[in-house]
């Protein structure tokens, strides 16, 4: 006979309370099921699923997105299992569904939280329609190393303005109410570390100091969790030695002990039984033992769960009260997700895929998460009256696939528009348009068809090239050791730009790029990540100056890969370099001795600086700021401060502007960085208008893991700046004063 929850106790009291009358009538053997989840992506997964759903043994499912599967599922789940408890979906939707936004890392440098959450927020509603109830997203992982793959799905280099991103994303996802149709659970991840993989490659090993992981790759955890995020992921990587999916310290101490947090940790994909691959464990009996004592609630996608909990439970080596908390953490979430009063879905109830909102959300994301390089003689914008002809080259100019980007399981290039077709929409007859796609793809070599773009860029008054990367060449376990533009890119700008033509470089990637063979061959770049399904619209615009590029660098450009890590929250060195005292290699006087190049920390070949910097970005508009000023010169502890600028768009553009506040703490009972963002602000200005903008910060603000490991300000010096860059050079200084009262 069929129960459904209806018949059972706990169908009713608060979640708390069900949860508990739940688990009394669970069967071990059922509790585990709720800590397995198992890919449900190949064949009809009702016909190797069913049996242990029918059983209880199963909680979860990942890697589906077909309404009437997931409906069939979650039938055999609620209908004819003993206790009717419904399923959890899971699927990686990453930066959009079939509508798909840009790379999270194009997002970050919109620096505008809202883009973030409409974002997720089109996402969920696309991705609930298929049954989708929980998304392993947002990825928060701080990555200050370009060669890895996954800084694609990253908010970029900095713990603050990951923070914001983050728990922006946890809201648009999650919206206020789980429960609500057309909200999902959002996921945190990769706990923790993730992005300190050595030499960039993914899942090596990271070595991150306590100090460094609690300063610099905790804080965007913290914030989401703050936000509310229904779960965590535990990283794949070995960090300082315990792998993270077996590290207590993480998942127990920080994230159960210090924050409080109650929602559901599970492991990345079989990321249990590679605790035997690292060497951590000697077979999956102590691999489960290891996980599930850290924390681990739930198993993605491997087995040693289903296999060893009851043995080890029974051995007595596992208590069952940590079987019950993490069996509970499931039950809780699809209480507060709804799922036991409906656990269907019914698409028309949501708005359909691609909508007319949708898109928009789409464009003005794009729109935002351009960033402009470098615009010499402000070739940009192009002035469409003035043009008879533009020369369209290169292979990402036309390809609806590989503007969306890496982990786009679901979107749809059907809904993309493309440069090359947004481009002839804009100019419609009134200039003409010659497509070149000279290169077969990112990677291919010169050949016969540079010609053929030589000529077509001849013959036209400007040619905008669109460069980059193919979206196979970053994400997850894509990394490059050169990440300058593959195959023979430079040689394809080297030939335009001998035709004497102007010459604008649209540059689609995963990661920012070493564009140092370029720069100088190129009068403008405008780097646009993966621009995702409306990117070509929102380029075209940039492009003709009906918008003003307005995005900032989430992460440091460097000149050449050996830089790497190069990131603007450096410390100081006791030898910082200074433009005197680095002297590049070229000059160097034949027979110099070892002192003459001034003994500071610098490399002879790349300089101390990067290409591009961390907050850079062009715009139509000028951009002035003036008049810092302070709200006191001297805080205490537990105390506020103002800092102010005038901000003036001394262009003839109306265009939007971020302004950002850094702040560096001059002496500590560790040293800190040289500058370290703690707010800003995109602001819209008319031509002409001055905005005083006016950040606030509290001490807490200020504070960090020090000497003592604890999180305090310290009394001292600090200086703060406000500019469009982390290069700003307005700026003003303040102490904080110690009044004994502590924070
Ligand atoms: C492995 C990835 O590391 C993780 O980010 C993803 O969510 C899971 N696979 C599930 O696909």
């Amino acid at each position: 006979m069929s129960v459904t929850t209806a018949d059972t106790q706990h169908a009713t009291g608060d979640i708390e309370q069900r949860v508990t009358a739940l688990l009394a009538e669970m069967t071990l053997a059922e509790k585990i099921g709720q800590m397995t989840q198992l890919d449900a992506s190949h064949g009809n997964p009702a016909d190797y699923l069913g049996e242990r759903l029918r059983s209880g043994r199963l909680g979860s499912v990942l890697n589906l997105a077909d309404a009437d599967t997931v409906n069939e599922l979650q039938r055999i789940a609620v209908e004819e299992s003993r206790l009717g408890i419904p399923l959890l979906v899971a699927r990686d939707v990453i930066h959009g569904f079939a509508t798909v936004v840009p790379l999270p890392i194009g997002q970050a440098a919109s620096f505008n939280p809202d883009i973030a959450r409409d974002g997720a927020r089109v996402a969920a509603l696309e991705a609930a329609r298929t049954g989708v109830n929980w998304t392993f997203a947002p990825m928060i992982d701080i990555s200050r190393d370009p060669r890895w793959g996954r800084i694609a799905e990253s908010f970029g280099e900095d713990p603050y303005l990951t923070s914001v991103m983050g728990a922006a994303t946890v809201e648009g996802f999650q919206g206020d109410d789980l429960a609500a149709v057309g909200t999902i659970a959002a996921c945190a991840k990769h706990f923790a570390g993730y992005g300190a993989a050595e030499a960039g490659r993914d899942y090596a090993a990271t070595y991150i100091p306590e100090r460094e992981l609690r300063n610099v790759h905790l804080p965007p955890f913290k914030a989401a969790a703050d936000a509310g995020v229904a779960a965590f992921m535990t990283s794949f990587s070995d960090v300082n030695g315990v792998p993270a999916t077996g590290n207590e310290f993480l998942l127990r101490q920080v994230l159960r002990d210090e924050w409080g947090y109650e929602g559901i940790v599970v492991s990345d994909w079989d990321s249990i039984r590679q605790l035997w691959i690292h060497g951590l464990s000697e077979d999956d009996r102590e691999s489960a033992y290891l996980a599930v004592t850290a924390g681990v609630d739930v198993e993605m996608a491997g087995d040693t769960y289903i296999n060893h909990l009851e043995p080890l439970l029974n051995d007595g080596e596992i208590d069952i009260a940590r079987i019950d908390a993490a069996a509970g953490n499931v039950l809780r979430l699809k209480y507060e997700l709804g799922l036991f009063e409906n656990p269907y879905t019914d698409p028309d109830a949501l708005p359909p895929i691609g909508s007319e909102q949708a898109l928009a959300t789409a464009k003005r994301a794009a729109l935002q998460s351009v960033v402009m390089l470098q615009n010499e003689n402000s070739v940009l914008p192009l002035i469409s009256e003035e043009l008879a002809s533009v020369a369209v080259i290169g292979p990402l100019a036309d390809d609806s696939y590989e503007q969306l980007g890496t982990w786009i399981f679901d979107g749809d290039p059907g809904l993309s528009v493309t440069p090359l077709e947004a481009i002839r929409k804009l100019l419609g007859d009134g200039a003409a348009v010659r497509y070149v796609k000279a290169m077969e793809n990112s990677r291919s070599k010169a050949g016969p068809a540079f010609d053929e773009a030589a000529e077509a860029a001849g013959a036209s008054d400007a040619a905008i090239l669109f460069l980059g990367e193919e979206s196979i060449l970053s994400g997850e376990a894509h990394s490059r050791a050169d990440i300058s533009l593959p195959g023979d890119q430079a040689e394809l700008v080297r030939r335009i730009r001998a035709t004497g033509k102007p010459v604008v470089a649209v540059i689609l990637a995963g990661r920012p790029l070493t564009l140092t063979d370029i720069v100088d061959e190129v009068d403008a770049i405008l780097f646009a990540w993966h621009p995702g399904t409306m990117g070509g619209p929102a380029i075209a615009d940039l492009l003709f100056g009906i918008e003003s590029p307005s995005g900032k660098l989430p992460a440091t450009f460097p000149r050449m890969v050996g830089q790497v890590p190069i990131y603007y929250a450096q410390r100081n060195t006791g030898k910082p370099a200074t433009p005197e005292k680095a002297m590049l290699i070229d000059d160097i006087p034949v027979g110099a001795k070892q002192t003459s190049v001034g003994n500071v920390s610098y490399h002879l070949d790349a300089g101390y600086k990067p290409l591009f910097a961390f907050g850079h970005g062009l715009s139509y508009a000028e951009f002035r700021y003036d008049n810092i000023a302070l709200s006191a010169s001297e805080i205490s502890i537990g105390d506020t401060i103002i800092i102010s600028a005038d901000l003036t768009n001394a262009g003839d553009v109306a265009a939007e502007e971020v302004a950002q506040l850094y702040v560096r703490d001059l002496a500590g009972s560790t040293t800190r960085p040289v500058r370290e963002l703690k707010r800003f602000r995109r602001i819209h200005l008319e031509p002409g208008q001055t905005v005083n903008v006016r950040f606030e910060l509290h001490t807490h603000d200020l504070a960090f893991y020090g000497r003592d490991m604890k999180l305090a300000a310290e009394p001292g010096e600090f200086h703060a700046w406000i500019g469009g860059s982390s290069e700003a050079d307005l700026q003003a200084s303040f102490r904080i004063v110690d009044n004994q009262a502590g924070d």
